[in-house]
């Protein structure tokens, strides 16, 4: 998968050479590039923010050097990528999302600072590629470059490969599947006993059936105190008889 991020703090991402992450891109299996959104700008001082048209605080991203951007890493390709905003406004960013984005083979994640790009570069855009506004949670930050580090973690862990385990992405909370609506239980590792505290018997009972009843009892307990909106998404169908003493 090729991810191309345009900022103003190409800095900002150095932690995508670490980790799986890091690999995954010396190994070939991702190919991130990063372009600072000033070398697009033509003035002495690399303006990239002006102030608002109707008045109020803060400045916007001026249109000029996001658009020549966008031209210059899209434009001469034979196919087109998906261009992401991350906004505080955009559509909530979910699991499900990061596995629709694992599935396309180029992502653009435009980077906005301030109070946001002009509005006419995300509809101009749009005449040429797919374009969503994105956004990772209800809080502001100060731009989108955390928050596509955390989609491009999100995103870049369910490419085929990335992780050494298969299996995990499978459990994970959120993921599809048996568990789906439900945050993962508690876990646990060597010892067995921990300052007196000891690991659940049935984790050392080696009876897979019980292990699995177990987890799902967990995984309902701790759902139910952490995140009783999901809990009510559930249907009948999804709990079953023993699910509903739990
Ligand atoms: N930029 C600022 N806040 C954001 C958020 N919550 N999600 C995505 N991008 C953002």
């Amino acid at each position: 998968m090729r991810i191309d991020i345009i900022t103003i703090f190409p800095d900002y991402f150095a932690p995508l050479d670490l980790s799986l992450i890091g690999k995954a891109r010396t190994s070939g299996l991702l190919d991130v590039r990063l372009h600072d959104l000033r070398s697009w700008t033509h003035d002495r001082h690399n303006t990239v923010d002006d102030t608002p048209y109707g008045g109020g605080p803060g400045m916007v991203m001026k249109p000029e050097p996001w658009g020549e951007a966008l031209d210059a890493v899209t434009g001469n390709a034979p196919s087109v990528p998906r261009l992401i905003l991350p906004t505080p406004s955009g559509a909530p960013f979910t699991q499900a999302d990061a596995s629709r984005l694992a599935r396309e083979p180029w992502l653009v994640f435009a980077c906005g600072r301030y109070e946001g790009i002009d509005s006419r570069v995300a509809a101009d855009a749009a005449e040429r590629m797919p374009v969503e506004e994105v956004s990772i949670g209800d809080y502001v930050l100060n731009g989108g470059e955390s928050a596509t580090l955390v989609m491009v973690e999100a995103v870049s862990r369910l490419l085929p490969g990335v992780l050494g385990n298969a299996e995990s992405v499978a459990q994970d909370s959120f993921a599809p599947g048996a568990m789906d609506n439900l945050v993962e239980g508690p876990v646990y590792t060597k010892p067995a006993v921990w300052r007196d505290r000891e690991v659940p018997p049935v984790l050392l009972s080696g009876d897979h059936g019980a292990v699995d009843r177990w987890r799902r009892d967990e995984a309902l307990r701790k759902t139910a105190r952490n995140r009783p909106d999901l809990l009510r998404r559930l249907t009948s169908e999804d709990l079953d008889q023993h699910d509903r003493q739990v």
